[in-house]
């Protein structure tokens, strides 16, 4: 390498040296490799050379080329790493310490929820059940009265994954809770009484829709089960939920393939406000009586039992309880946001004192 291009290898070397951040460190790379970098304008300058010098300059200059990228790459891992290790640091909390020195741990906003309404529920004689985040088509839809091809599937906006082991059919991330109604009803026996807290998915991404959210369903079966107990059941947790026993409640009829007949449930909000109870109608939930197809699929005789299902946001509520006004937070573990928005550990919801 001639004289110059030790010069320009060395000068780079030191003035990354002395970068402190990856501002400084752009500044350099583009000072050397840019449009018009130093670098640059050596190799613009080459096609002036008779060509017997050429060969051997430009063979050089690329040598030179090779050093810089190398130091440059170099230097942009170790700032990038010490800049991590800075926000790890300033972020650092020790569990091991003793509650009374440590900030306590909080409960995420979505898992209080889930709290609650397993006791709200619980007090109802309604306990939990759980299935897989990742399902088949058909517990997903099939089994809920949802055909191939039904555009229901396309609302959804599914993330399908290949079979298992060269099975041909695909699996889903499941979009809903509904498929833990079809598990349920498969290995028990009527009466039924159940809550599906969970992770559901649908390709959805904006300021009010993560591609990743949480759903609780319910699914009530036994003889003689009408509309009238649906709606004292969701009447009766919304007001307790919500901690307003005049809270308004309204049904609207709708459809889903998989009750019959559905009802959208509505409750009183302001939507200047944002003020739960106002004059405004803000709809929470789908709900309805589950379809006699969908009982006899899952070898339920329709003609002896009876039931309704409901399927509920569970972000949705939570943002209207707190008056949280961004969805995006609740998955990014920002502790600042946790620390505002988290409950303490060390109230567990408790029925008699209101949730
Ligand atoms: N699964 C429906 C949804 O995700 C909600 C629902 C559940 C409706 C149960 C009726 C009965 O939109």
């Amino acid at each position: 390498m001639s004289d110059d291009l030790l010069a320009l290898v060395a000068a780079t070397d030191t003035a990354l040296a002395t970068a402190t951040d990856l501002r400084a460190w752009d500044a350099i790379r583009v000072g050397v490799l840019g449009k018009s970098g130093s670098l640059t304008e050596k190799l613009k300058a080459l096609g002036a050379l008779p060509p017997d010098q050429r060969r051997e300059r430009g063979a050089a200059i690329n040598r030179a080329k090779d050093a810089i990228t190398a130091a440059i790459e170099t230097r942009k891992a170790a700032l990038e790493s010490a800049a991590l290790d800075a926000k790890l640091s300033g972020e650092r909390i020790d569990v091991t310490l003793p509650p009374l020195l440590a900030p306590p741990g909080l409960i995420h906003p979505i898992s209080r929820t889930m709290e609650e309404m397993a006791a709200i529920f619980g007090a109802m004689g309604i306990s939990i059940a759980e299935g897989p985040d990742i399902e088949d088509d058909w517990r997903n839809f099939g089994a809920l009265n949802i055909p191939a091809h039904h555009s229901a599937r396309e609302d959804m906006d599914t993330f399908y994954l290949p079979g298992l082991n060269g099975d041909a059919r695909r699996r889903v991330m499941r979009t809903h809770t509904s498929p833990v109604q079809v598990r349920t009803m498969l290995t028990q026996a009527p009466p039924i009484r159940v809550i599906v807290p969970g992770r559901t998915y649908r390709a959805d991404h904006d300021a009010t829709h993560s591609p990743m959210f949480h759903q609780v369903e319910g699914l009530v079966i036994d003889r003689g089960i009408t509309l009238g107990h649906l709606k004292g059941c969701l009447i009766d947790f919304l007001r307790e939920f919500f901690g307003i026993s005049s809270l308004p409640v309204r049904f609207r009829s709708s459809y889903f393939p998989f009750t019959e007949p559905s009802m959208e449930v509505d409750i009183g909000w302001n939507r200047r406000t944002g003020e739960l109870g106002g004059g405004d109608w803000l709809e929470i939930l789908g709900s309805g009586m589950v379809h006699p197809k969908v009982l006899a699929n899952c070898g339920i005789d329709p003609r002896e039992w009876q039931g309704f299902a409901f399927g509920m946001g569970i972000e949705r509520v939570t943002m209207l309880k707190h008056g949280i006004p961004d969805l995006r937070p609740f998955y990014e573990s920002d502790i600042r946001w946790l620390r505002h928005y988290g409950f303490s550990a060390l109230a567990p919801v408790a029925l008699h004192e209101g949730v």
